[in-house]
């Protein structure tokens, strides 16, 4: 195998032989990474493998490891990411990094403010570069909407802008897909290929190897922090690197469809819900469907086409309360907060887990059991052997990469903080489960794994309604899908109807086609 890196580009980063550990976990031990100028160059490995803390390194975010960081053949010792920034490196961080209560203008230009003529910041020039840029990615985002009021997928999509506000000779992204949907990846992708030819180096982290395949000239594998290979991906297929990845053949998961025999769980009639103005949130308008026990529904729809915003309003989550009749389990139900919908039985495994998912003070057993606490509970006490029993029982069942339950939450990699979250809900044992997007994050293998476990959580009797942005996760875990196109229901398919043609129509239904 040649070194994989695209052969007369100048190498423009080399990390040579790079060590961290985090007290006892060997997060890298010992890994070498080329990448040269005008590539974009993924990153693949599973939940824990390293790719972070890799990236972490070359962005100045973390300051002590063993190793060498050689930038346009000259060694680099950052004291932080100012360093790396002044040095041309821009990341995105897999956890985003946005001040909620700032506008989107200002958190873009946030310590680079666009000064006038009295030095003062300029806040209208600052609003037309963001507007400009945000034209350039597609994403109808107001510069002056407060970053807090925004869903994960803009605030994602802001994350993007402020790292192409400023031109960058290597731009690190890591996983900036999760959280938005296929027509906002495609123009991603556009400008991707825009940095390329233009020299710049993108390093680009990505558990989607349709993505990994469609951007990269080249790929490296990492696996349990240390490093096994790079090839170009000429010399190399989605199978091999999954292969590289995982040190093993992945079967590839079917499930049958299931009819719908178990009894009504959920009825929605008429479900309406206003938009907040400037929130860039959807509206939903007269949904009607129902989801009964031991059926797994989907939920398909572009960005901003209202599907969590469903999820929000049946779990007593949104701002306002929807209109309309919801009844679960034949009773009538109206959620003010989301407490009471988790004592009527109702979970939300939400997409946003950085504001509504983790708790980052505290451990992955508080995490865990953090919903449950009322069952795990005697005469007011947490009952300390209960807890360790159901943790431990989690954390094996969903192969959760971890110290053990006493470890912090922040000392586990993204991936292995949602198999957490959803570990939380599962243990509420709810009637009706609601998943936002289940699998953001989370790798090849472990996403076969979380699959199997919502069927077999449908097969007990749950009533399930999920979301996903990854049209073959719907086809392949969904009984029935629903589409969802400006908060209007434009179709309703049984999965032997449903495919990626047929949903993208029905997506797309009330919008201006764009021809990519
Ligand atoms: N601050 C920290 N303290 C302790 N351990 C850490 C810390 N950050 C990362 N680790 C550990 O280092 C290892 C590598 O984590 P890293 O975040 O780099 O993985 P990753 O490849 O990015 O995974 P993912 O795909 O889930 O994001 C994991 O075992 C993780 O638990
Ligand atoms: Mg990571």
């Amino acid at each position: 195998m040649s070194d994989g890196v695209g052969q007369g580009d100048p190498i423009r980063v080399e990390m040579r032989e790079i060590t961290k550990r985090f007290g006892g976990v060997h997060a890298l031990e010992g890994v070498t990474f080329k990448a040269r100028a005008g590539e974009v160059h993924s990153l693949c490995g599973e939940n824990g493998a390293g790719k972070s803390t890799l990236m972490k390194i070359l962005a100045g975010a973390i300051t002590d490891y063993q190793g060498q960081v050689v930038l346009n053949g000259k060694p680099v010792a950052f004291g932080g990411p100012k360093d790396a920034e002044d040095a041309g490196i821009r990341i995105i961080h897999q956890e985003l990094n946005l001040v909620p209560d700032l506008s989107v203008a200002s958190n873009i230009f946030l310590g680079r403010e666009m000064t006038g003529r009295f030095g003062l910041v300029d806040d209208r020039a600052m609003e037309a570069r963001a507007r400009a840029m945000f034209d350039r990615l597609g994403a109808p985002i107001d510069p002056r909407a407060r970053v807090g009021e925004l869903r994960i997928g803009d605030q994602q999509m802001v994350e993007i802008a402020k790292a192409l506000m400023f031109d960058a000779a290597i731009l690190i992204m890591d996983e900036p897909t999760s959280a938005i949907s296929d027509t906002e990846v495609a123009r991603l992708f556009r400008v991707i290929n825009d940095l390329r030819r233009a020299g710049t180096t993108v390093i680009y982290i990505s558990h989607k190897m349709n993505e990994v395949f469609t951007l990269s000239d080249s790929v490296t594998v990492l696996r349990d922090g240390r490093f096994v290979a790079t090839a170009p991906r000429t010399e190399s297929d989605p199978a091999r690197v999954v292969r590289w990845m995982v040190g093993r053949e992945i079967a590839g998961l079917s499930f049958q469809p299931h009819k719908a025999t178990g009894k009504a769980m959920l009825q929605v009639e008429g479900l309406s819900l206003p938009s907040r103005p400037r929130s860039g949130r959807p509206s939903l308008s007269g949904l009607n469907f129902e989801v009964h026990a031991g059926e797994i529904v989907g939920i398909a729809g572009l960005l901003g086409a209202g599907r969590t915003e469903l999820l929000e309003s049946l779990f007593g989550a949104s701002p306002e309360p929807p209109q309309g009749t919801i009844r679960l389990d034949g009773v009538p139900v109206r959620f003010s907060r989301p407490d009471r919908a988790i004592v009527a039985g109702v979970a939300l495994v939400t997409e946003d887990r950085k504001t509504l998912g983790l708790f980052d003070q505290m451990t992955v057993a508080e995490n865990i059991t953090l919903a449950r606490l009322n069952s795990l509970t005697t005469g007011g006490l947490v009952d300390p052997r209960r807890e360790g029993q159901a943790v431990a029982k989690a954390i094996v069942d969903l192969s959760i990469k971890t110290a053990g339950g006493r470890a912090a939450i922040t000392s586990l990699s993204g991936g292995n903080q949602q198999k957490c979250i959803i570990a939380r809900w599962l243990l509420t044992d709810p009637k009706l489960l609601l998943l936002d997007e289940p699998t953001r994050g989370i790798d090849v293998g472990a996403k076969a794994e979380i699959y199997t476990l919502i069927r077999r959580l449908a097969d007990l009797g749950m009533a399930i309604l999920m979301t996903s942005s990854e049209l073959p996760e719907l086809l392949t875990v969904s009984d029935r899908i629903l589409v969802l196109c400006e908060g209007r229901l434009t179709a309703e398919l049984p999965r032997s109807e449903a495919t990626e043609e047929t949903i993208m129509d029905a997506a797309t239904r009330f919008l201006d086609r764009v021809t990519a």
